[in-house]
């Protein structure tokens, strides 16, 4: 039998531990209110905020959203410009409230594009809040799933390895440290995955929503929360082989 990840089944609780998300929706949501498009990331961010602190006090313990892709680079000029001066902020000045409330602050992606100021504030902020202990906020900025299993097999060639298992790949993801999602949500009406997490969303439960991100709040969280917890995590079982209480039908 092939060695697979998912050997060791994790447990199903009513709360997810990982939560991964694709904020979409926001241009959306400015256009139908004949505002610049910009202005929906600029509420998705405050969006984001509540949501840390529900997801934080409802028990999740990762949630991990996708703030910039590796493809939208190719957006115009002005919106990454926009999309850059909010990512400052969130790590400039959002993260001084998070950092109060014990989120610690994590940034995954390549780097190297940003610029400089950018650059510095993603370790700042990582450092000032790397010793808390309430829930983990990853923000992938610059990432793509494919992008990150390529790096962690060329981690793995730079290392010497000729041959590799699931466990030694998994180990070099960027999100290595942390469980994999349970439940991923998308908002904005897409049904698509986009390149977010290939290889960690291998067995989370999908969530897809009509509502836009600068729309979502508490109530549509725990309404994801509900749905989730209806959810027969099998991993290949039959529903018969589950333990009672994790049984559906
Ligand atoms: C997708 O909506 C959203 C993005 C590409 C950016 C998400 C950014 C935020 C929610 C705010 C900033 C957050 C951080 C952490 C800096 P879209 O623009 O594709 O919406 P549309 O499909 O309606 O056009």
């Amino acid at each position: 039998m092939n060695q697979s990840s998912t050997q060791n089944i994790p447990e199903h609780h009513h709360i997810p531990h990982h939560v991964a998300v694709i904020m979409d929706g926001n241009g959306r949501w400015a256009k139908k209110r004949f505002m610049p498009r910009v202005m929906g990331h600029k509420r998705g961010l405050d969006v984001l905020e509540e949501i840390v602190r529900v997801c934080d006090d409802a028990g999740v313990r990762y949630l991990t959203v996708f703030a910039f892709s590796t493809e939208n680079w190719r957006r115009p000029a002005e919106e990454v410009s926009f999309l850059m001066g909010l990512f400052l902020v969130a790590l400039q000045k959002k993260v001084i409230e998070m950092n109060k409330n014990g989120v610690r602050l994590k940034v995954i992606g390549d780097r190297s594009l940003f610029n400089a100021d950018i650059q510095q504030s993603i370790v700042d902020a990582e450092k000032l809040t790397e010793n808390n202990t309430g829930i983990t906020l990853t923000i992938a900025a610059d990432y793509g799933g494919r992008w990150d299993i390529l790096q962690a097999a060329n981690a793995l060639i730079k290392e010497g390895k000729t041959e590799i298992s699931e466990a030694d790949l998994a180990s070099k993801l960027m999100l290595s440290e942390a469980p994999e999602p349970d439940l991923f949500i998308r908002t904005g009406g897409e049904t698509r995955i986009s390149n977010f997490m290939l290889w960690q969303m291998a067995y989370a439960e999908f969530y897809f929503t009509d509502v836009l991100w600068p729309d979502f709040n508490a109530d549509e969280m725990h309404k994801a929360f509900a749905s989730f917890t209806k959810r027969e995590r099998r991993f290949g079982r039959t529903s018969e082989q589950l333990p009672v209480e994790q049984q559906r039908s």
